[in-house]
């Protein structure tokens, strides 16, 4: 059997930038998971349904199991991993998810903060409603979704009051106070297929 043809992919993630050689059908969920290492990107359902694996491409939240990593060539990419900052602070919704207990297993977790922080880019002041349409897309099985729907508004609670801080750092996501852009090379070699 001959060996698959590999691409080269650059993506910069979370402010750092990799290359990575993947075949042309690797998923950026299995791009990011098995050859970055950045297993914070949960895949759930796989075909596109529950959300889990939602991160943010060039700034817009996209379902990372629909996405082939060859397509994310040449953008910015931001998980879970790039929420918090540099020193360990907790960005606004995931602060907001500990206050309101946001999560119960966790495994949807990483899928709705990648959302609601776009989200809230979006609509800074949702209503209830509101904060429940911006979840619409995510599906947990734990909750009952109650909890998450205040996270959505104490996190818009939090980011209000970040802004009117004085001294307030740009509204945004990842890598906000995070390492200087660098590049890693990853996967160099014959990616490994996902475990399945
Ligand atoms: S794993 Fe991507 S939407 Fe479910
Ligand atoms: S907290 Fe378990 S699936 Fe959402």
């Amino acid at each position: 059997m001959s060996a698959e043809e590999l691409h080269e992919v650059a993506v910069t993630v979370n402010g750092t930038g990799y290359r990575v050689r993947v075949p042309a059908r690797r998923l950026m969920s299995d791009c990011l998971r098995h050859d970055l290492r950045l297993t914070g990107t949960h895949v759930g359902c796989e075909h596109g349904v529950c959300g889990a694996c939602t991160i943010l491409l060039d700034g817009v939240p996209v379902r990372s199991c629909l996405l082939l990593a060859v397509s994310a060539d040449g953008a910015q990419v931001t998980t879970v991993e790039g929420l918090a900052a540099a020193d360990g602070t907790l960005s606004e919704v995931q602060q907001a998810f500990s206050e309101c207990h946001g999560l119960q297993c966790g495994f949807c977790t990483p899928g709705f903060l990648m959302t609601i922080t776009a989200g809230l880019g979006q609509r800074p002041d949702p209503d209830e409603q509101q904060a429940r349409e911006m979840i619409g897309g995510n599906l947990c099985r734990c909750t009952g979704y109650q909890n998450i729907v205040a996270s959505v508004l104490r996190a818009a609670e939090l980011r209000r009051g970040r802004d009117a801080a004085p001294g307030a750092r740009p509204a945004g996501t990842a890598a906000a106070g995070g390492p200087p852009a660098g590049t890693a090379a990853a996967g160099a070699g014959p990616a490994a297929e996902a475990g399945g």
